[in-house]
């Protein structure tokens, strides 16, 4: 049984729509989720299902303790789903090419610092782009910038807002985001 740390700091859609889809095909088990914010969405559904968590703040996330933490889990797979803290070069380092990360548009367009959430799709009309939609990447030390492994598409419609852009993206991601790593994991 292939094992899952997901990493998330909002509302947890995406973590939600992994661990759904696992639940059902029983091909991983999510082993722990780690989070930077006590608010956010994702502790409710950790503790809903009875997965193990962690909440760390900017000194504990690069203790080597976590990275211990995280290799007794022996992940398959360090998911990135909406963590709003760059990953420290030490957990690259000792994860290298076992984390992913999705972002809400199509890299290297509207990527790096600052481009998260509605920023990204307030770019993307505001430049009158007639399509945009998600990237699936690896992680290494810059934001943004590992290899890209999956892109998916869609159409930005005249009427579109910040959150119905929002709203469209946000199903490709849960369509595409279990399956690529169900994918990734083999
Ligand atoms: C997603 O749009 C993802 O692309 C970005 O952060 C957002 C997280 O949303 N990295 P949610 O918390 O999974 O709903």
């Amino acid at each position: 049984m292939h094992s899952l740390i997901i990493f998330a700091s909002g509302r947890g859609s995406n973590a939600a729509a992994i661990i759904d889809h696992f639940k059902q095909n029983g091909k991983a088990a999510i082993a722990l989720i780690v989070t930077n914010n006590p608010n956010a969405g994702v502790l409710a559904i950790a503790e809903q299902q009875h997965i193990p968590f962690l909440i760390v703040d900017k000194t504990s996330i690069k203790e080597t303790l976590l990275i211990e933490q995280m290799a007794d889990c022996k992940p398959s797979l360090i998911v990135l789903a909406g963590f709003m803290w760059k990953i420290p070069g030490t957990i690259v380092a000792a994860f290298r090419n076992k984390i992913v990360n999705i972002h809400p548009a199509l890299l290297p367009a509207y990527g790096g610092k600052g481009m998260y959430g509605n920023h990204v799709h307030h770019a993307v009309l505001e430049a009158g782009e007639k399509e945009t939609g998600i990237t699936i990447h690896h992680v290494n030390e810059h934001y943004d910038e590992g290899d890209i492994i999956v892109q998916a598409r869609c159409k930005v419609q005249a009427n579109d807002t910040e959150d119905t852009l929002a709203d469209r993206i946000h199903v490709l991601e849960h369509f595409y985001y279990p399956r690529t790593v169900e994918y990734l994991i083999g």
